[in-house]
């Protein structure tokens, strides 16, 4: 057991024995293990003690450990309450709540800028403070990449990373793979709800940004995270399989290579992209050679790049059509309609047919309770697989995989059922 994770036992075990009441400190933590833990006592002070000669390699290069912790955690606790109103529905776990404590996200971030600003910035020691509003606010904090309408890597907003945490269901002993490592800060927060008998490989396709979150895990002495770089959509067979497989960018398609990697039973959290915009994570579950939806809801999120990256999911300018420029000169007569809908106007051409036709379709899907991807049921397989859809059934075919979407019973009352995991409420979603 690495002394980072003898001192986490421990702490708990003060934590039980002091209630949930009593406010942590390393003060009262310290006096409490000499009255009660002779011998740990004795190397916690050795520790302390090495520590402040500067004999300690961690203290060394992470200064920023040595934050007052009721500063810290005064942070931590405020962006919790913001996370339990944000998902009052569906609170934040004991032990999701635990491994968030225990992983201050200050720690996993050294450089970064806020979306919409240009300015990049660096954290250390002697700053830390004038950061710790911006690193514990609800926001995703770019970590790489100037361009905001295409921003590569960031560390996700918190809340939601939180609640993925939840509904991933990870549990001690798991072996967990996460694609898509940004700052590690999510694979160290598995780490520990993993604990020490589970293990998490976390994938990274920017070279850069896969080295420092290799960096910071080796820094915190997190032993059982491990950072490869590599494009995730490949998984990464020689540690499977898998119980948990969690997307923290978003894909078109389902990569093939992670159905194998993944244990009968085994969870999935995915964010599926579709073009035209529009984000949703689902929660899938393996059952035989396919996946089967459990939870879905909207969000927002970073695409997955290198091979499985699409370039035509954002819509695209109307003046990039090739049939528009020849059209928007031409006078339509009568006989044709077409309508545009742009912002909150739409622009008729022609006859009215293709205006009506519009209207009564936003009327049907308002008068249905405007229904989204989480309306619905969706089973992914193999392309490959022959498959046949019923009537109320459709099927979309992806490279390689293929999804077959279905309504869910009663999604389309008003009286939507609720789950344990909030399924059939109308959550906002989070960002990447
Ligand atoms: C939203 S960020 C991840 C946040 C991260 N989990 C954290 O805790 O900070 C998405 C990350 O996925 C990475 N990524 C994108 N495509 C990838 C791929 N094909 N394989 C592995 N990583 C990928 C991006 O470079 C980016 O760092």
């Amino acid at each position: 057991m690495t002394w980072a994770q003898e001192m986490q036992l421990m702490i708990g075990k003060y934590r039980e024995k002091m209630g949930k009441a009593a406010p942590f400190n390393f003060v009262n933590f310290a006096n409490w293990c000499e009255a009660n833990e002779p011998e740990f006592n004795e190397r916690l002070e050795k520790r302390a003690a090495d520590l402040l000669n500067g004999g300690d390699q961690l203290t060394q290069q992470y200064d920023m450990t040595k934050m007052p912790d009721d500063l810290v955690s005064k942070y931590q606790r405020q962006l919790l309450d913001q996370a339990q109103q944000t998902y009052q529905d569906t609170p934040i776990s004991e032990a999701t709540v635990r491994a968030f404590l225990a992983t201050p996200r200050h720690l996993f971030v050294r450089h970064y800028r806020e979306r919409a600003s240009k300015e990049w910035r660096d954290v250390n020691a002697s700053n830390l403070t004038e950061h710790l509003a911006t690193l514990y606010a609800d926001n995703p904090l770019t970590l790489f990449g100037d361009d905001d309408n295409n921003v590569p890597s960031t560390i996700s907003q918190p809340s939601f990373v939180l609640r993925m945490l939840d509904l991933l269901q990870v549990r001690p002993g798991h072996a967990v793979l996460e694609l898509g490592a940004g700052s590690a800060w999510n694979a160290a927060l598995i780490g520990r709800l993993v604990g020490p008998s589970g293990r998490v490989v976390t994938l990274e396709i920017i070279p850069e940004v896969a080295a420092r979150a290799a960096a910071t895990i080796a820094e915190l002495d997190i032993t059982n995270v491990h950072v490869v770089s590599a494009d995730g959509g490949d998984g990464y067979a020689e540690r499977a399989p898998y119980d948990r497989i969690i997307f923290t960018a978003g894909t078109y398609d389902l990569p093939r290579p992670l159905y194998d990697q993944i244990r009968s039973g085994g969870l999935m959290l995915v964010v599926i992209k579709d073009a035209g915009g529009g984000d949703n994570l689902f929660l899938l579950e393996k059952v035989d050679d396919h996946f089967e939806s459990r939870y879905a809801m909207p969000c927002g999120f970073v695409q997955l790049t290198g091979k499985y990256k699409v370039d035509t999911l954002d819509p695209g300018p109307v003046d990039a059509l090739p049939q528009w420029s020849a059209l928007k000169e031409k006078e339509i007569g009568d006989s044709a309609s077409l309508v545009l809908a742009r912002d909150d106007e739409l622009i008729s051409y022609g006859n009215a047919k293709a205006t009506e036709r519009l209207l009564r379709l936003i009327h049907r899907w308002v008068d249905l309770g405007m229904p989204t991807a989480s309306s619905f049921g969706v089973r992914v397989f193999r392309g490959d697989r022959p498959l046949t859809a019923r009537d109320d059934q459709w099927i979309v075919k992806r490279r390689e995989s293929q999804f077959v979407w279905s309504a869910l019973p009663g999604q389309f009352a008003d009286d939507v059922p609720q789950t344990s995991l909030g399924i059939g409420t109308r959550n906002t979603g989070g960002h990447s």
